[in-house]
């Protein structure tokens, strides 16, 4: 067993055991990628403030996530294709977070289906939908999240239309991979995630294929997937998929003051400041830029979480400090995924726990309930100065 001092170990496991198309997947942003990249050199320009002779003893970094008991505030962000980083990739997040004691949002675009992954857990996990057109398909996904004890419904609202990224075009990008010679060549290289991928019957997207109509095979899913996504979504429609679930909703991927008003007005639990970890609209701004403007705003109406960049516990620290509730991480999962299947999961949870902990105790708070802005020390103009 390799040792795990901090993610960017995963990482570099993580690409020596995955093909490359679904690595490139993964640590892809749209277009230029300045999003991607500003993600998380935002991170780095904020510091921490060192502070001594603080009483650094019984430290607590739990907290509360839309009610629920969370032993960091840091919840595992859905994310299409993980049955692809590993065999039954989302099975195995799923039952890491639960052990770990954090959230585990499963999307809609996974490969294990809702009821593969209920029927490995114990405890409720969260679901990911997309504002899709098809008002019967989105019923039933909700009837089957019911079903399953999922216990909240988290709708990514930055998706109408597709960012795109260049890699994924050139790899020809699918779940089964295409077999075509470069595909094959690379595959032979990564035996163990073969040999895993060959014991698993699941191979497709779990969620779709049999589900929605007239998707009965792979090959259908591509004419259905483009068909699907909602250019004209709207307030109104975003209201009445709330009001189809009829449960708790986090909103996902608000990087607006005013978008965020609107969240509150239609009743949203929380909202996840979120630009989609880079991969929408290349040339917004990170979401740590965004966020202290929208804590302001609406931070008192509902709660404020935070992705995109999410590298480190100090980041969780800082996005904390800055007003966040709690936040998602994304890459940093699938980089343990992809490296060590469930025990990679465990790993990246982990180090981001010891980090939080151990840099919250050297700022001189002992409770994650009490660190506030004056941990952080933050450049001039950071949030504000654009127009
Ligand atoms: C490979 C990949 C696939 C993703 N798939 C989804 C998805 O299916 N649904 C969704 O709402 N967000 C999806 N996201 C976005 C994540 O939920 C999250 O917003 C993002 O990863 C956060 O940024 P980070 O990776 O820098 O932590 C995906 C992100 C990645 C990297």
């Amino acid at each position: 067993m390799p040792i795990i001092t901090e993610i960017a170990d995963l990482k570099r496991i993580y690409k020596r055991r995955v093909p490359k198309m679904f690595y490139d997947y993964a640590e892809s942003g749209s277009w230029s990628e300045q999003t991607f990249r500003e993600n998380t050199s935002d991170f780095d320009k904020i510091r921490l403030r060192q502070r001594i002779a603080k009483d650094m003893d019984n430290r607590s970094i739990k907290s509360q996530m839309i009610g629920e008991d969370v032993s960091m505030p840091v919840a595992l962000a859905p994310v299409g294709l993980t049955g692809m980083q590993s065999a039954d990739g989302e099975i195995k997040a799923a039952k890491a977070a639960e052990k770990f004691g954090v959230p585990f949002c499963l999307s809609t675009m996974s490969i294990c289906s809702i009821e593969d992954v209920a029927a490995h857990t114990t405890k409720p996990f969260w679901f990911q939908v997309y504002t899709l057109k098809d008002d019967d398909f989105m019923g039933r996904l909700f009837e089957r999240a019911r079903a399953a004890n999922v216990s909240a419904m988290v709708i990514t609202v930055d998706l109408q239309v597709l960012g795109q990224r260049h890699k994924d075009l050139k790899n020809g990008l699918s779940a089964p991979p295409k077999l075509t010679i470069k595909s094959v060549a690379n595959m032979m290289t990564k035996v163990t995630w073969g040999l895993e991928m060959l014991q698993t019957k699941r191979r497709f997207f779990g969620n779709i294929v049999g589900h929605a109509k007239g998707v009965s095979d792979p090959s259908s899913l591509s004419s259905w997937t483009a068909e699907a996504f909602d250019p004209s979504l709207d307030w109104d429609r975003i209201k009445t998929l709330m009001e189809m679930w009829g449960g708790k909703v986090i909103l996902k991927g608000i990087l607006d003051v005013e978008d965020a008003k609107k969240a509150v007005e239609v009743g949203a639990d929380a909202i996840v400041v979120s630009n989609h970890g880079g991969r929408q609209l290349d040339g917004a701004l990170s979401s740590i830029r965004m966020l202290e403007d929208i804590v302001k705003e609406v931070g008192d109406k509902t709660e404020v979480w935070l992705d995109s960049g999410i590298r480190s516990g100090q980041d969780v620290l800082k996005a904390v400090a800055m007003g966040a509730k709690g936040v998602m991480i994304g890459r940093a999962w699938v980089y343990g995924l992809g490296a060590m299947g469930e025990k990679g999961v465990t790993s990246a949870l982990e180090v981001i726990h010891k980090e939080l902990d151990v840099s919250m105790a050297l700022c001189g708070k002992r409770d994650i309930q009490d660190v506030d802005r004056d941990i952080v020390l933050v450049p001039k103009g950071f949030s504000g100065d654009w127009a």
